[in-house]
């Protein structure tokens, strides 16, 4: 339809030119596939009740906006560092409800792979999904939280970035590294060997050096970013919450990187079926993640965790200490 454009300028937030208000607009709206609109977030406006409006470029290209040009590949000014396995895949997936945030599908793996590091910053950049000017773009590498030369070649990028990191009980992420590895990579650790010979050595002691020990141990790697970075860019998330009341994080996290309030208890459901919350987009298109995330647990020796829980409790008090923030993990 006809849309005089002091109407469309009050009820629509356009990242464009500014619209003359004696002239008309037309609009043409159109049906789309609903699955297909939540994977393509690439055409987007607000309506008045500042829910978002998805199209899918594909589909709408040819009635793509003047304006679209202000569209841009943009670096990262948001970026998930990590820890590995507690919930860095449910955070951005939520986060991505947000329309004023973009973020690739994938890891990038930019930041600590020699290989594509050495590809430079615009090669980075075009990983990176189009954005509007007010949107942020966001990037998730959980590897980069425990690699020593990441920290430095991000703040040569970006010194004033903000630093997204998820933590939660580092004995439970242990348990959840070991059956994801076992399941996606099963070349990683040898084939045969049980949790609890992963994760002690032959005397009975937890092996500092395993892969699936190393990432728990986050004051170590907490510290190399503090050398770096101001403790005010770096938000520590609380995964064991994210899963229980993922809305309480979520809030959290739209607060500090300033955007409004717009992932609302009504983008978020618990199933019981997938036994954590899922997403509900504005369509009423419903998503869970996938079996990847949200594996069962087989049951754990006692014994073992109490050991590996005793191990891990200074490293606890001192990450306590060094982020302002107990998070009162059980030490046995
Ligand atoms: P498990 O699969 O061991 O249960 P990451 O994305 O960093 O790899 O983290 C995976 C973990 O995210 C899962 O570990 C799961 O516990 C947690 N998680 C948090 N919220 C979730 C959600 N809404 N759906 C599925 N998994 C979620």
């Amino acid at each position: 339809g006809n849309f005089t454009n002091h109407v469309l300028k009050e009820s629509i937030q356009l990242d464009g030119p500014s619209l003359p208000n004696n002239s008309t607009t037309t609009i043409m709206f159109r049906y789309l596939n609903q699955s297909k609109l939540e994977e393509n977030k690439d055409y987007l406006i607000y309506s008045h009740q500042n829910e978002a409006i998805y199209g899918n470029n594909k589909k709408v290209s040819r009635y793509k906006p003047k304006w679209s040009h202000h569209r841009e590949k943009r670096l990262p000014q948001v970026i998930i560092i990590g820890a590995k396995k507690c919930g860095t895949g449910a955070l951005q997936e939520i986060l991505r409800l947000h329309p004023q945030i973009v973020s690739p599908r994938e890891e990038v793996h930019f930041f600590e792979r020699y290989q594509q590091y050495y590809l430079g910053l615009d090669w980075y950049r075009k990983q990176m999904p189009y954005s509007y000017k007010n949107q942020l773009t966001l990037e998730k590498t959980p590897k980069y939280f425990i690699t020593p030369e990441v920290p430095e070649r991000i703040y040569a990028m970006n010194a004033s970035i903000k630093l997204i990191l998820i933590v939660r009980d580092p004995a439970e992420r242990v348990i959840s590294d070991y059956f994801h590895v076992r399941a996606s990579h099963p070349n990683i650790l040898p084939w045969n060997k049980t949790f609890k010979e992963e994760i002690l050595n032959t005397k009975g002691e937890v092996n500092i050096s395993s892969y699936i020990v190393v990432p728990s141990l986050y004051a170590v790697h907490i510290s190399r970013w503090l050398n770096v970075f101001q403790r005010e860019q770096i938000i520590v998330v609380d995964g064991d919450k994210l899963i229980t009341d993922p809305l309480s994080q979520i809030t959290k996290v739209e607060s500090f990187l300033s955007l409004p309030h717009l992932i609302t208890s009504k983008n978020l459901f618990y199933s019981q079926e997938k036994g954590f919350y899922c997403m509900q987009y504005t369509s009423g298109y419903k998503k869970c993640l996938g079996k990847n995330k949200g594996r069962p647990h087989p049951n754990i020796d006692p014994q073992v965790m109490s050991k590996l829980r005793r191990f891990l409790e200074p490293f606890n008090k001192h990450f306590y200490t060094l982020v302002g923030y107990n998070f009162s993990w059980p030490n046995s």
